[in-house]
């Protein structure tokens, strides 16, 4: 139950110095015990919900009751402030990302964002995509550091694609650069070129100061885990891979206790599916990242069960599920709300420094997993499929009954 227990196997977010919001294993197992504590609430944060479209309303509206009552049993009193962001924000106001959304995404203590982007936006012109909006979300939070684990439950370990033996204890960390890059590099756009062909064009283009902060943060992050970073590039053909690689070795001096590695993407793409234990922490860069933390996500099992936290140097946290608006099924109420939930777990821990109450919410997601409840991409035979609500359900429930915030420092 210990190893189960390290569902985000993250140190909690105190400050927003680099140093102090990092990841580290949990050093001991907690211990779930009833008491039916309430308080008057003692603190107060506030949190912009962007539900963005497709299934994204319908997993935060879950994470939201999961984050009042997991709350208000430490004191915490939450304003949410629900704004239009994606597709819904185009069909509201003519544009991905209004305003007023980033004004109040600025604003508040942290920010809990559900999916955008549809099949309606798809033909929509670049600009006018919902993908666009968040890309101007993440720039104008300026969060360039993006931390996603990928960690394989016991209870989960058959949902894995991989074969048991392969997948069973894997715990990675996917740090991967968020505002630079490819997906933000200049030149960038359509032309003609010599012969009178139509081409598309985008520019891979880092400074030295990117990769270094990034760095830091992932050596940090390795520090606590396992000690063990691996630099994924492609520094035998791209020069921003080449600088890359020469900023993380010289970073990598003031972290002798760390253990760097070296890997091209391409290995890496192959290593993940082929013994994927062999990784703790990867740091990269925003389109490898991108690709490889989708990829360790499916070892887990479900896209629907992963969270991420994206942070700056300042200012609030960004904190998503790592899937997408998942239109095939969005209205039909059977989403996997887990990865949200998690997410909101991680706005408390690394956004707002509330360890207490993200870990009340990590305990409540692996008793309702215990329990046997299942969303249907998460399911097997003999346990009890639920929808999208219903999984809240429990999860309240688990809070509710299961009171960890007394065992838990
Ligand atoms: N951060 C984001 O908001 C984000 C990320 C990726 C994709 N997108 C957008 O989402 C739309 C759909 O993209 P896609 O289909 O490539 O990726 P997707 O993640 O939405 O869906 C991929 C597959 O996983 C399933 N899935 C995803 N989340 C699930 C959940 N919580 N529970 C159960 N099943 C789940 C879907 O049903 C689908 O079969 C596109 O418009 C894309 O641009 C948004």
């Amino acid at each position: 139950m210990a190893a189960s227990m390290q569902l985000l196997n993250l140190k909690p977010f105190q400050s927003h110095s680099t140093s102090t919001y990092l990841p580290q294993r949990h050093s001991r197992p907690l211990i779930i015990r009833c008491c039916s504590a309430t308080s008057s609430a003692a603190k107060s944060y506030n949190i912009t919900l962007l539900p963005g479209d497709g299934i994204g309303p319908e997993v935060i509206s879950v994470a939201k009751n999961v984050l009042n009552l997991a709350a208000s049993t430490q004191g915490i009193e939450f304003k949410f402030n629900e704004m239009p962001m994606g597709g819904a924000a185009l069909d509201l106001t003519g544009v991905p990302l209004p305003e007023e959304t980033l004004t109040a995404a600025k604003q508040s203590d942290a920010v809990l964002l559900g999916a955008i982007g549809g099949y309606k936006w798809d033909k929509n012109e670049k600009h006018l995509k919902p993908e666009t909006g968040l890309l101007q979300l993440r720039e104008g939070l300026k969060v360039f550091a993006n931390l996603r684990p990928a960690t394989v439950l016991p209870q989960l370990v058959d949902a894995s694609t991989l074969k048991k033996e392969v997948a069973e204890g894997v715990d990675l960390m996917v740090v991967r650069e968020l505002t630079g890059g490819i997906y933000f590099g200049k030149p960038r756009g359509f032309g003609t070129d010599e012969n009178g062909e139509e081409i598309g064009f985008n520019t891979e283009v880092y400074a030295a100061y990117e990769i270094d902060r990034i760095a830091r943060i992932a050596f940090e992050t390795a520090r606590k885990r396992s000690g063990k970073l691996c630099s994924v590039d492609k520094a035998n053909v791209l020069e921003a891979s080449m600088l890359w690689r020469k900023r993380v070795i010289a970073i990598s001096e003031e972290y002798p206790d760390v253990e760097l590695s070296h890997m091209y993407v391409d290995n890496a793409a192959m290593q993940l599916v082929r013994n994927p234990k062999q990784f703790d922490t990867i740091v990269t860069n925003n389109i490898f990242g991108d690709i490889l933390s989708d990829e360790a996500s499916m070892i887990t099992g479900s896209i629907g069960m992963l969270p991420s936290a994206s942070l700056g140097a300042s200012g609030p946290g960004l904190f998503e599920p790592i899937h997408g608006s998942a239109p095939d099924i969005a209205g039909q109420d059977k989403a996997n709300p887990l990865a949200t939930i998690l997410s909101a777990a991680m706005l408390l821990k690394y956004g707002l420094g509330e360890v207490k109450a993200a870990e009340r919410i990590e305990l409540a997601v692996l008793d309702t997993l215990n329990r046997g409840f299942r969303t249907g991409d998460i399911y097997s035979p003999g346990n009890i499929l639920v929808g999208c609500k219903e999984m809240g359900e429990q999860v309240l429930k688990s809070l509710d009954t299961k009171v960890p915030a007394s065992s838990v420092v």
